[in-house]
């Protein structure tokens, strides 16, 4: 029998790790948490609160648990693409209609991350030396995510946070260097982190152009109905999806669903005829079976059973749209405040970008208990009704 003992001191395996620095924006989930100030403002993560700074489970989810709870009849194995009705049920929300495309195949994946991930992994796959351009600021884990699957990333400026403005003629330029077959990122609305949306006029030139050069888009579209509408916020992937004749949309539910820690998300991928979207499905399943096997069940299950249930339905559709008027308002409220951040209330959704330095939002933290992103991001979602002059305040006063 081998001594236990015997090799003490010969680390050969998990003493060779190299320390790695917490996810910054994660990491402002605890650190706000374990701040006893009553008024500290949480303004970090992506997470939308309500008037009275909760986050409640949606009314039409709490209706929904109920009747999977009391009919669900067994847990067994869906398989590595499932829930298939979820999906069926996504592909309407996200291309519109009935949307029937015979060259889109799509799977339900662990969330948001889980789609763009699996989308990276059949890039890779293809074999194909594809670079993926990435307009910065992005989300900051767009690219640890699609650089884990070992794809060449091309950065270039997309924001100015100064002048709180989209650089659209640098993104153009960046993309005439793009070769055909080059895959563009894009966010297909309530761009993570600064709230910045192409129009639908650059949605339009950008996509046309995409188009004749064959680039390939991959679309994030993780805010959908949170910040013009269900139907106004798909409009520029549809437009991309439509013009190209190949394309990728990572969706995700966690927050037009308010189910984040469920992981429920979902990715599309069109490609050029039927018989290379069957061979793409198949890839899609066997990549998805080597990273989780098969994606969790619970948010996807909630997720259907709404979109299947016209009362239900509805209601959650009134419940977006009261999410979004909601943080609308409060953009207007924090752009009437002073005319520095009038900016705000021309951006869209969960978040935009102040133009303070690392050390003012340090300072922020430590003398207001206000807890932001080092890059100035703010969540316009997390403020409430009784908190949103203070931070408008506090922050005046560091411009
Ligand atoms: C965010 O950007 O705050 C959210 O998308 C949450 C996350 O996973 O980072």
């Amino acid at each position: 029998m081998a001594d236990a003992g015997s090799n003490t001191g010969s680390d050969l395996l998990f003493g060779r790790l190299k320390p790695q620095a917490p996810d910054a924006l994660l990491a402002l989930i605890s650190l706000c948490n374990a701040d006893p100030r009553p008024t500290k403002i949480d303004v970090g993560v992506g997470v939308y609160r309500d008037p009275q700074g909760g986050t409640p489970i949606l009314r039409a989810v709490k209706r929904a648990e109920q009747i999977l709870h009391d009919t669900q009849e067994t847990k067994a194995y869906l398989g590595a693409e499932g829930d298939a009705r979820f999906v069926e049920l996504m592909r309407e929300l996200v291309f519109g209609g009935t949307s029937r495309d015979a060259h889109i195949v799509g799977v339900q994946t662990p969330g948001g991350c889980g789609a763009l991930r699996l989308g990276a992994e059949l890039i890779k796959a293809t074999g194909a030396d594809a670079r993926i351009f990435i307009g910065q600021p992005t989300w900051p884990n767009h690219a640890p995510l699609i650089g884990c699957a070992g794809l060449p990333m091309v950065d270039y400026k997309y924001y100015d946070r100064d002048s709180h403005t989209i650089l659209f003629d640098e993104m153009m330029q960046a993309l005439e260097g793009a070769r055909a077959g080059d895959v563009v990122l894009l966010h297909g609305c309530c761009h993570n982190p600064t709230g910045a949306d192409l129009s639908l006029d650059q949605w339009d030139r950008v996509t046309a152009f995409m188009a004749e050069r064959c680039l390939i888009p991959f679309v994030d579209l993780a805010y959908q109905g949170l910040g013009n509408g269900l139907e106004e916020d798909a409009a520029g992937t549809r437009m991309a999806v439509e013009r190209c004749n190949q394309a990728l949309v990572a969706h995700s539910c966690d927050k037009n669903f308010g189910v984040y820690r469920d992981r429920t998300g979902s990715l599309f991928v069109k490609v050029t005829s039927e018989e290379v979207a069957k061979v793409a499905y198949g890839n899609l399943l066997s990549l998805a079976r080597t990273m989780w096997s098969m994606p969790p069940d619970h948010g996807a299950a909630v997720a259907r059973i709404i979109l299947d249930t016209p009362e239900l339905r509805a209601d959650w559709e009134a419940e977006v749209k009261e999410m979004c008027a909601r943080i609308r308002s409060l953009r207007t409220r924090l752009a009437a405040f002073d005319p520095r951040l009038a900016y705000i209330n021309e951006q869209n959704g969960m978040f935009s970008m102040l133009p303070l330095s690392p050390e003012q939002v340090k300072a922020l933290q430590t003398e207001e208990g206000i807890y932001m992103a080092g890059s100035g991001r703010f969540n316009v979602a997390g403020l409430s009704d009784a908190n949103v002059d203070r931070f408008a305040q506090a922050v005046v006063a560091k411009l």
